[in-house]
Formats: structure tokens, C-alpha cells, sequence
């Protein structure tokens, strides 16, 4: 999604601008410009495509003001031009921007008629019209911003940046995050803390229908009702270290390989390792009274709450209902008061995953979320936070934040299942002794690695790739075929392994390979059953499993990856590396932008 910065800076900001809209790379994003106030005029660079093209731009072409605002777009209305790049401006204001004005149809037609003239497809150009239509009627520039807010229907974050005014940046959000960075002489903006994290660590954070002003000297925050309000002021911990590639090659590598430690780290959070139980915060509910569960998530994040379904379901006995969040918001599932509602997020800013939240909450539901962003909309939003504790996920393609979701689903299962009296104290314990073993796995996991590189070399040549899974392998199919999808371009799709015969075993032939996650469970007989129907038609079958799956398959496999014995708990935990490997391996042998791949974005702020 658009990345937004602005800075009100001492000595020329372009390069800063340019710094931090870097940092911004990782949402994804198709063109990229900034705007300074060159002697008072509004002056622009913009360029399609990636950021050298805006760098290349400002060396040709450099600008100097000492505040200025920037953007990389995402493009929703318009294509990805350098016409339709932000910052757009008339005379008297550049504007960037997040997110969809909504009724900028009837916006546009009126402001036409009035004689504005719009030069871009894009929805954000009528903001900028709205606002210099104030300012010609006499309104200063916070007054015009603030005469403008309400006519805006849809969500977005804005900054603006004002003619002759260099003292002063506004900023703007409803339904797309912003946070303000508070420097020594110098202040800025930006769509979060990672942007503004080589600058300042003392951030504050909008909240929905919040406007700020921003001079050289500090920001004075108006709600929707323009009065007067105080933000938290926090110390951030997105430090520049943490975005650093490392010795890996790409974001999604390191990300991958850190799974170990973060995945470690987000379980020690919640689990008593003396005690051998699981340690909650406290709920605000009893969850013997609950008779169902209903979860909200969109993409990877969703395949991490299908997982958990099956997790509810066995060790608390409780009945879940999923969604992906974009139908859930939609279909007016009625809900009985005093159930519970968990919605799983990375970023925690979902316009889809939010919509649902607060679906829930009318419905009268507890509303957990399980998010990577603690200062996130959702994590506000929510009556009860359970973080991962994953770090800044950069890779586009979600994988150490997926895995560290699973592990607090599985915490939070298995404590339900306490609280509820389903499971023993001893039953816990044992559940406990394996997750607390799951770093361990995991890096035996990444062992595999070599042996995945020639693999991919192989599916690098495919046109269509099936992934099959049963119980809590069949949502890591589903994931498999979603990351192999989005960054190596290669069509996959994942199915339930009982589900082929019902169809898609028409697809199978001698050019079709065919990912089977079967670790030695309670369900491997039966997945061995359809990799024979796969086998019987020449399906080129790659076997993920364990030693006693080996030991127990019956039919001959291309490759067989063979991973450590583990629970059935944690399977999901220790399987999603490889098949995380698969798709990385893949797409750098094709040689895609594994990290922003494209028409992707990492925080999905928009329907
Ligand atoms: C896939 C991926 C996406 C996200 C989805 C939800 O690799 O990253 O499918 O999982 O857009 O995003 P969050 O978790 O931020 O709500």
C-alpha cells in the first residue's frame, strides 16, 4: 500500500524524503515522488516505477527546501504513470495519500463544473482541489484542511504541504494509519515508525478522524470535532538495525531463517517454562461460558486462523466459525452475545480484517486480535491484544509473522482447553513440552535447505503446481500455493488431499508435480491413499514428512523431504518452513522481486 513521509527539516530534505520512503519499499508500491518548497513554490519530482528512478530524477533535477513531503503509490485509480504519482498539487497545495476517497467521482464533477482542471485519474487530485478552493475562498490552510476533511467519504492518511509556508506540514487520517515523529528542531510524518526510524524514535500515533499541524517545534493534534486533543507520545522500537537485510540476500531469506528466534521469543511470552503451562494475560471473559468462536483474517494470516480452527476445536472442544475477513464484513453472521471473535493481522491495519473487528464488537462480542503491530488500529481496537512477537516482517510475502501467529493460536487453544476443563494439567504439560521444542525443530527444518534449491530448480520450470494436505497440512497446502503464487508467479493451488478425487485429479498428469504435506499422523494412512490416486495417474509427487512417513509410504517420490519427528501440534509450525523455502527458492531461480513482488502490498489499507 502508498507510503507516506513529510518532513519539516533544517537543510534540504529531499534525500531524507527519499531515505525514508526506502523504508517504505516494503508495502509495495509502482511510482514514487516527493515535493520541497523551492523559494516558496510548490516543486515536484516523480517517476514511475522503483525509487532509483526518483533518485536518478532528483540528481538530474535536485531540489533543495527544507520541508517537503513524499510518497511510493500503490496504484488503486490510475495506472502506475508518473502522471498520476503523488505528490499531486495545484498552486497552493501538495497532498499525498493512503487509501480511497470514495466519492471523488461526484467530487471531481462538482469541482470541474466550479473550473478546476484535473490533470490525473486518481482520486486523490480532488483533494488537493478541495483544499486550494478554501484556501482562494480566504481560509488559512489548517482551516481549509479542516473545511475539507468532512467532505471526504472512504480512508485515507494525508499529508499536506502548503506554498510560502514552510513552517507548516498537516497531516490527516481516517481509517489509514499516520504517525507524527517528534525530532530536535525537525518534525515529521509517516505511515509508521519504521519510516521515521533512521530520524526519531519518539512517535506518536492519529487516531481515527484526528488532523495535526506540524511546525518546526512540536504538533498540535485536533479530533474530528476539531478540538484540541492529546496523543500518546511513545518511544518507538522499529530501530534501523532491525531493517537491515543481514547477510541474506533478500528480506523474505532472513525473515525465514529468523523463525527460530522469534518464533522462541514470541513463546517464551506465553508460556510458564518452569511450570510447564501456559501463562495468558488475563481475559475478560470465563471461557467455560463461550459456546463458539468465530475468526476474521485475510490471506496468510486467515491460513493461520484455519490452523487454529482445528486447534479450538480438539483441545477446547469449542466450535469456530472462519471467515476471510472481506466476506465476513459483508454477510451479517448473526453472532450470540458473549461469544468470541480473534482476528489474526501482521500489520493489524486490514481495512477488512478492522471492518470485521468492529462487525464483531456491534454484535457484542469479546474481541481478541493477534497482531505483530502492538500500536496497530486493530491492536487499539480490540479488548485483548496477544502480540507476536515476530519483528518488522519487510518481505512482502508474510512467513516469520505466519509462524509466530501459530504459535500464539496454539497457546491460546491449549489454555481455552484448560480453562474449560477439557484438557488435564498433565495434557497441558505435554502440549507445553512441545512447543517449547519448536525452535529446536525449526532449525533442523532449515537444514533442508540445499536440498529445496535443486527442488526449485526443477518447479522454476512448471506452469501449475498442486499442493495437498489433510488436517492441519491441508491450510498449510492452502499457504504453500498462496506463497508460491505471489512471489514466483507460477499458478498453484492447494487442496485438501480427500479433495482431489472430487475434481481436481483431472488435472493430474506426468507435468503436473504435486507438494504433499504428510508428516506421520493421525491422518498420514489416508493421505497416502490419494497420493496413490496422484502416483497411479503419473503425478510427479514431492513428499514432505518425517522419518516414519518415509519409512510408511508405499509410492515412489520425485524428492522426499524428510523432516524431524514432532507432535502433531506443532506440525504446522515446523511443515511451514519448507514449503515457505519452496516458494522462495522458486521465484530467485526465476529471478522475480521476491521482496516486493508485483501488485502486491504488504498493509492492505484499502477494500
Ligand atoms: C501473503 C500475505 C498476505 C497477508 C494479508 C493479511 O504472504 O502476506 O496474504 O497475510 O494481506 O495481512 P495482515 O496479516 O497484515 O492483516
Amino acid at each position: 500500500m502508498c507510503g507516506i513521509v513529510g518532513i519539516l527539516g533544517r537543510e534540504a530534505v529531499a534525500d531524507q524524503l527519499v531515505d525514508a520512503l526506502k523504508r517504505l519499499e516494503y508495502r509495495g508500491y509502482d511510482s514514487a515522488g516527493v515535493a520541497t518548497l523551492e523559494g516558496g513554490k510548490l516543486t515536484r519530482r516523480r517517476a514511475e516505477g522503483k525509487l532509483k528512478n526518483l533518485e536518478k530524477r532528483l540528481r538530474d533535477e535536485p531540489l533543495a527546501g527544507t520541508s517537503g513531503i513524499g510518497h511510493t503509490r500503490w496504484a488503486t485509480h490510475g495506472r502506475p504513470t508518473e502522471n498520476n504519482a503523488h505528490p499531486h498539487a495545484t498552486e497552493q497545495v501538495a497532498v499525498v495519500h493512503n487509501g480511497i476517497i470514495e466519492n471523488y467521482r461526484e467530487l471531481r464533477a462538482q469541482l470541474e463544473k466550479e473550473g478546476a482542471k484535473f490533470v490525473t485519474q486518481t482520486d486523490t487530485e480532488a483533494v488537493a482541489h478541495l483544499v486550494s478552493r478554501e484556501i482562494k475562498k480566504g481560509l488559512s490552510p489548517a482551516d481549509a484542511v479542516a473545511a475539507t476533511l468532512p467532505q471526504l467519504r472512504g480512508a485515507f492518511a494525508l499529508a499536506f504541504l502548503f506554498a510560502g509556508k514552510d513552517d507548516l506540514l498537516i497531516g490527516a487520517r481516517k481509517g489509514s494509519p499516520l504517525a507524527i515523529g517528534y525530532g530536535d528542531g525537525e518534525m515529521y510524518l509517516g505511515s509508521d515508525a519504521i519510516a521515521l526510524a533512521p530520524f526519531t524514535d519518539t512517535i506518536s500515533y492519529l487516531e481515527d478522524g484526528d488532523w495535526v499541524e506540524l511546525n518546526h517545534k512540536g504538533a498540535a493534534v485536533h479530533d474530528a470535532g476539531n478540538r484540541a486533543v492529546k496523543r500518546q507520545v511513545l518511544k518507538s522500537s522499529a530501530s534501523s538495525v532491525l531493517i537491515d537485510k543481514g547477510n541474506h540476500r533478500h528480506f523474505m531469506a532472513k525473515e525465514i531463517h529468523e523463525q527460530p528466534e522469534v518464533v522462541g521469543h514470541t513463546l517464551a511470552h506465553y508460556l510458564d517454562m518452569a511450570n510447564e503451562r501456559i501463562d495468558l494475560p488475563k481475559l475478560p471473559f470465563d471461557p467455560a461460558n463461550l459456546k463458539r468462536i468465530s475468526i476474521s483474517a485475510c490471506g496468510t494470516a486467515y491460513y493461520a486462523g484455519l490452523v487454529a480452527k482445528y486447534w479450538f476445536e480438539r483441545y477446547a472442544r469449542l466450535p469456530v466459525e472462519i471467515d476471510v475477513a472481506s466476506e465476513f464484513r459483508y454477510r451479517e453472521a448473526p453472532m450470540n452475545e458473549g461469544d468470541l471473535a480473534i482476528f489474526v493481522s501482521q500489520s493489524g491495519e486490514t481495512a477488512d480484517t478492522l471492518a470485521s473487528l468492529r462487525y464483531a464488537k456491534e454484535q457484542k462480542q469479546h474481541v481478541v486480535s493477534v497482531v505483530n503491530v502492538p500500536t496497530s488500529t486493530i491492536a487499539r481496537e480490540s479488548d485483548v491484544v496477544l502480540p507476536t512477537l515476530a519483528g518488522p516482517e519487510i518481505g512482502v510475502a508474510s512467513t516469520k509473522a505466519f509462524t509466530c501467529q501459530l504459535a500464539v493460536l496454539a497457546c491460546f487453544a491449549i489454555a481455552m482447553g484448560r480453562a474449560r476443563g477439557v484438557l488435564s494439567e498433565k495434557q497441558e504439560q505435554e502440549l507445553v513440552h512441545a512447543l517449547i521444542e519448536v525452535p529446536r525443530h525449526m532449525a533442523q527444518a532449515l537444514t533442508l535447505e540445499p536440498q529445496i534449491e535443486a527442488l526449485a530448480r526443477d518447479l522454476a520450470k512448471c506452469k501449475d503446481v498442486l499442493y495437498l494436505g489433510r488436517g492441519t497440512s491441508y491450510p498449510l497446502a492452502l499457504e504453500g500455493a498462496l506463497k508460491l503464487k505471489e512471489i514466483s508467479y507460477i499458478h498453484a493451488e492447494g487442496y485438501a488431499a480427500g479433495e482431489l478425487k472430487h475434481g481436481p485429479i483431472a488435472l493430474i498428469d506426468e507435468t503436473m508435480p504435486v507438494i504433499v504435506i504428510a508428516p506421520h499422523d493421525r491422518v498420514f494412512e489416508k493421505t497416502v491413499s490419494n497420493m496413490q490416486e496422484v502416483a497411479a495417474r503419473g503425478g510427479r509427487i514431492i513428499l514432505v514428512t518425517d522419518a516414519k512417513g518415509v519409512a510408511a509410504a508405499p509410492v515412489d517420490s520425485v524428492l522426499t523431504l524428510t523432516l524431524p519427528d514432532v507432535p502433531e501440534t506443532i506440525t504446522p509450525l515446523i511443515y511451514a518452513l519448507p514449503v515457505q523455502l519452496i516458494a522462495y527458492h522458486t521465484a530467485v531461480t526465476i529471478g522475480t522481486d521476491v521482496d516486493q513482488p508485483r501488485n502486491l502490498a504488504k498493509s492492505v489499507t484499502v477494500e
